[in-house]
This record gives C-alpha cells, structure tokens and sequence, in this order.
C-alpha cells in the first residue's frame, strides 16, 4: 500500500521526523536555511501532508503549488503565516502547537523584563566593548519590579504563565484580554482587567502576549506609546507587526517610554535600523519557545496532528 507523501518545509527535531516515518512517506527539508521556493514548489507538487514553520508563507502561491494538500501542521502556535481562509476553501485543515511552549515563552518574556529594566544588555555591551569601568553607587542605576504593575496585553495561556512568573518577583497585575479570566486565576493572580489605555496608561511594563491579526496590526503605535509613562517599559515576545517599530524608535529615542525589550520584529529578520543604536532596546532573535525540550515538543505535537490525521482521527490542535 502506497504511504501518504508527507513534506516537512525546514528542519525539526528528529523526534518528530520519527514520528512522521511511521505513517508517511517523508521528504524533509534539512538545513537551517529558510528553504528555496523552487524547492518547496517542487516538493509540494505530491505533497498531501505538509509541516511548515513560520517562516513559510502558507499563501496562494503555496497551495497552488499543493494541488493535494489535505493538512499544514504548523511548528509554532502563532498560525499568521497561514492563510486559514484560503486552507479553509480548499479543504486543507491546518493545525498548530498551543501549550508545548507556554512556559519556554513565559520565562522568555520574563527575562525581558529583568533584562530591559536592569539595564543588562547595556552593561554586556559596556563590558565586552572593554569600557573602563568602576562599581559605583550611581552606575547604571535600573528599576525594581516589586510592587510595579505589570499590563499584560492578551492573557491566554503565555500571559498567564507570565503573570505568575512576574507574582513571584512582586509585580502587580492587570490585563487587557476580550474575555476575562477565570475567576479563580484572577483571584490567584490577583489580576485586575482593564481597557487598554487605562492599561498603558498605568502599567510600569507592559507585555504583549496577544495573537498577530488585523485587529493587532500596530496596536502599539506613536498614539498607544503616548499613552505609556516616560518611565515605562514595553515587552513583545508575541509577533512584530504589533508594534510599529519606527514609532518606537522614536519613542525611545525621545524618552516617550523609558525602554523596550523586543524577542520578534516586524519585518523579521530586519530589525528596525533606528533601533539598533539605543541603549534602552533590549533586541533577542525570536527565542520565545528556543529550549531544546521546548522545539522537541513542539515537533512532536504537530507531528502527532499528522498522525492523527492519516489514521482517520480528528487532529489534536486544529486551528
Ligand atoms: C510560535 O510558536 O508562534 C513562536 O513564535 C515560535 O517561537
């Protein structure tokens, strides 16, 4: 019996490529490197089941290229480099990897934060440029957390696991989310919901943690940094374009906000170039979910969706 063509677009731990051996005929794409189109096309053309990462455009062009796609399993759990719609109208069913990298990403964000209101990746530059430099009373002097709020914007699953990260550094905590926690995780966390200027308005840091879409496109802009304290901080480990990035160059050029501390970027790999030079961005390469335990599990879950699939089964996180 012919095995069901099964095409992984960029490298994932073997573990999941294990997995996928045993019901699929697999062609694995096996370089870091983001895989050529002509390729991909190539490969796609038999292609019933494909495993992509974030950096494929799951697009028109993609699904012509498919013409029996029956499923993409996305390595990652933010899904907007899918077009659903148009997966939708062809009858592909799409899934992603929600929970595996909640804590990986939580603990992310959290480092940001640490990272960006005490000044530490100023103080590596200071060290390794071999500035002269003495223990001072005054030196790069940052801000405490305890008893700071904490706006979390988006409280799902990585927002909350931040929020209990940054409880046990004494933050206070307010949300702004379309629906509100569970009673019991509010009581927890001791979390307050608020509108979303009230949110920037008073937090001392404030945390993106929603999806990427239209609605979100540039949520953070120079309007929404205007409405921040000159000595608040901004966090984004969720997806680039939620902030407008030139505003917030500007922003921390001028003293709008009094840091930034940035895991993904809007026209990724390109940072923003007026970023580059300010001492009060903290900018990390998209490691939200980079633990070897955390990808591991994040290839196996979108593998065991293809696996469901291919045995008659519904997948396990359809999107
Ligand atoms: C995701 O899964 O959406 C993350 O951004 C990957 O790190």
């Amino acid at each position: 019996m012919t095995r069901p063509r099964v095409v992984v677009t960029g490298r994932i731990p073997e573990p999941g490529l294990d997995l996928l051996r045993e019901v699929g005929d697999v062609w694995a794409w096996t370089s870091d490197e983001v895989i050529p189109t002509e390729i991909r096309d190539e490969q796609l053309a038999s292609a019933e089941y494909a495993v992509t990462l974030l950096t494929d455009r799951v697009d028109q062009a993609f699904l012509d290229a498919a013409p029996a796609l029956r499923m993409v399993a996305n390595v990652a759990v933010g899904y907007n480099n899918i077009d659903v719609p148009a997966c939708r109208a062809r009858g592909v069913t799409v899934t992603n990897t929600p929970g595996v990298l909640t804590d990986a990403t939580a603990d992310l964000a959290m480092a940001l934060v640490l990272m960006v209101t005490r000044r530490l990746g100023e103080g590596e530059r200071l060290i390794r440029s071999e500035t002269p430099w003495q223990w001072g009373m005054f030196m790069m002097l940052g801000t405490g957390l305890q008893g700071r709020r904490l706006g979390i914007v988006g409280m799902g699953a990585i927002g909350v696991a931040l929020a209990d990260r940054a409880r046990a550094f004494g933050m206070e905590i307010a949300y702004h989310n379309r629906s509100a926690v569970a009673p019991e995780v509010a009581e927890r966390l001791g979390a307050i919901r608020l509108d979303l200027d009230e949110l920037l308005a008073t937090s001392d840091v404030v945390s993106l943690n929603c999806p990427y879409s239209e609605a979100t496109h540039h949520l953070i802009d120079a309007d929404a940094l205007g409405k921040m304290r000159e000595d608040a901080f901004l966090v984004n480990t969720a997806r680039g374009p939620i902030v407008d990035e030139a505003a917030l160059a500007v922003a921390l050029r001028d003293g709008v906000i009094a840091g930034a501390a940035l895991d993904v970027f809007e026209r990724e790999p390109a940072v923003e170039q007026g970023l580059l030079g300010l001492d009060n961005a903290v900018l990390v390469p998209h490691l939200g979910s980079a633990t070897i335990e955390t990808r591991t599990a994040m290839a196996t879950l979108a593998a065991r969706n293809v696996v469901a699939v291919i045995g008659g089964n519904d997948p396990i996180t359809p999107v």
